[in-house]
């Protein structure tokens, strides 16, 4: 009987090029002639690598680079980096190039869907592919929590514009709501939680007058109260959640085709703004150019890096491209550059607009800086644009999670449910409505800021073992076929890494210890069901060739 630890040789044990591509094949006969089609060529690739970078980031963290972090009542809680943020943008993009000619290499290596997580496997061990696929839960699936989260804060000030006033207490989590309480605690300093929510409740009750002592109380007096908390759920991201996945469920093809539609649009939008902008650039909001110094460009750069991620996962659909060796490489790249040059301009024309200070505490820095000048056509038009903008990243990450969930459970590190492909759709359907329900839940209840330091932190762990696994795989294997060669990886390979861990470094520690936490559970999990199911996954694979 298997014993229920793995063993040493287990967590270390590599799989070869061949088992991994034998794996996939075997799971396509398990699905009967009915797995992924093989529909996809390298436009559709970069046209879905750019609907995965373009998104939230660029359209929210943009304000939070160039001024900071802000509340209200406390004042900057992280420098900005100023109109130098565009320095920031450079060295992220930087790292993101020395990751995506790695990844680019690995794809044209090894076309299987599990991007980082079948990278892992190949080079580094069954323990190092689990705590990878682990991570890459926070890539996509928290990440699409603050996406979808972001598209509900477009979504309730559109409504509100046309008229729709969806009230604060279905349009935001609880923890955001009551952050609406803090002017209470700036007046009463040392007060705790279990207080605050009893004077609330008075207030509620009329003994005491709520306006006197909360801010923001005509929000908080029409809040639904249970059990002594505020209720709060963002219905609208809830909703997007909900939408996009049914579109994944329907079918690849008709999801990139509804993508490639989405992709235009926002280019198209970006492009309108760096046009429009530049003839209201005004040369003096550039100085100060770093008003704090280096640690403020650092600190940008950890933020707008959420605006890079996503042209890693164009590599999750290898197994539905039609030449994945040819066309990987040419998606991840080439929807790197095309954003490269759209963020470089965008943010130039946006710091030059206003006054970096002026984009403080601000959710929409792009529509604001049009606001600013008058201009509020062309801001209602980058608000409709971040709707649509921000819908098409949630696509993209909605069909990635599944593809890697499924290829984990053709591993045997989870059950063989994630891995069923739906006969009628091609798609994984059972991953596919589970990443739907881990989204959905999160993005009504959960609040915007820590997720996306989360999703940063995960993302750069990620792109770090991959950059490993390039020169892991050179020294183990220099003449296996690769259609993609990173040049000087020797020089490319240790810049990513470099790169990618000055970018983690900052982020806060509060971060830092969430991510140990997330690691040490998934750890938990490997030890206990992974490993074994693994193992017993492995030894069928051998009894079925030993059988045919
Ligand atoms: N790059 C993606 C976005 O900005 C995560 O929404």
């Amino acid at each position: 009987m298997a014993s229920r630890f793995p063993v040493l040789a287990d967590l270390f044990r590599v799989k070869t090029i061949a088992e991994i591509t034998q794996a996939s094949d075997l799971a396509a006969a398990e699905n009967h002639g009915t797995g992924l089609k093989r529909a996809l060529g390298s436009w559709d690739l970069m046209l879905l690598g750019v609907g995965a970078i373009i998104g939230a980031g660029i359209l929210s963290a943009l304000g939070t680079g160039l001024a900071g972090g802000y509340d209200s009542n406390v004042g900057y809680t992280r420098p900005g980096a100023g109109p130098a943020l565009i320095v920031s943008f450079v060295l992220t993009a930087i790292a993101c190039g020395f990751t995506a000619l790695c990844y680019a290499e690995l794809a044209s290596m090894i076309p299987v869907s599990g991007s980082a997580y079948t990278y892992a496997y190949a080079t580094l061990g069954e323990l190092m592919a689990w705590i990878i696929g682990w991570d890459l839960l926070l890539e996509y699936a928290v990440s699409n929590v603050a996406v979808a989260i972001s598209w509900g804060s477009y979504a309730t000030g559109l409504l509100a514009a046309a008229g729709i006033v969806v009230p604060p207490w279905l349009a935001t989590d609880p923890r955001t709501l009551l952050q609406l309480s803090e002017g209470y605690a700036t007046n009463h300093p040392g007060i705790s939680l279990g207080q605050k929510l009893a004077e609330l409740a008075r207030a509620k009750a009329g003994e005491i007058d709520g306006g006197a002592i909360f801010a923001h109380w005509d929000t908080l007096a029409t809040t639904p109260i249970a059990f002594g908390f505020p209720v709060a759920v963002n219905l609208l991201a809830m909703f997007i959640t909900i939408v996009i996945t049914a579109l994944c469920v329907w079918g690849v093809r008709e999801s990139v085709r509804a993508n490639n539609v989405l992709v235009a649009l926002k280019v198209l939008l970006l492009v309108g703004v760096v046009i429009i902008g530049a003839r209201h650039v005004d040369m003096a909001n550039f100085h100060p150019f770093m008003p704090n110094g280096w640690r403020g460009v650092q600190a940008g750069a950890a933020i707008i890096f959420f605006a890079f991620i996503g042209f890693d996962a164009v590599s999750t659909t290898a197994e539905e491209c039609k030449d994945p060796a040819r066309d990987m490489p040419r998606g991840i790249l080439g929807s790197l550059v095309i954003c490269t040059i759209l963020y470089i301009a965008v943010a130039t024309v946006i710091a030059g607009m206003r006054k970096y200070t002026d984009y403080a505490g601000v959710a929409d820095p792009i529509a604001h800086a049009f606001t600013a000048i008058g201009m509020n056509g062309v801001a209602a038009a980058v608000s409709i644009g971040a709707v649509i903008a921000i819908a098409a990243a949630l696509l993209v990450y909605q069909l990635a999670q599944p593809r890697i969930f499924m290829v984990m459970s053709r591993d045997g590190l989870l059950p063989k449910w994630f891995g069923q492909v739906s006969p009628r759709f091609h798609t994984p359907v059972n991953a596919t409505l589970f990443t739907g329900l881990v989204v959905v839940v999160p993005a009504g209840f959960m609040n915007i800021d820590e997720i996306v330091e989360l999703t940063n932190i995960g993302t750069l762990f990620a792109f770090v073992l991959v950059c490993v696994g390039v020169l892991v795989l050179r020294v183990k294997q220099p003449n296996a076929q690769r259609k993609f060669k990173v040049p000087a990886v020797w020089l490319c390979g240790p810049l990513g890494i470099g790169f990618c861990t000055w970018l983690a470094a900052g982020l806060p520690p509060a971060t830092w210890r969430r991510f140990w936490i997330w690691l040490a559970v998934g750890l938990v999990i490997y030890l206990f069901y992974g490993a074994r199911q693994a193992r017993q996954r492995r030894a069928a694979i051998s009894q079925r060739q030993l059988d045919s």
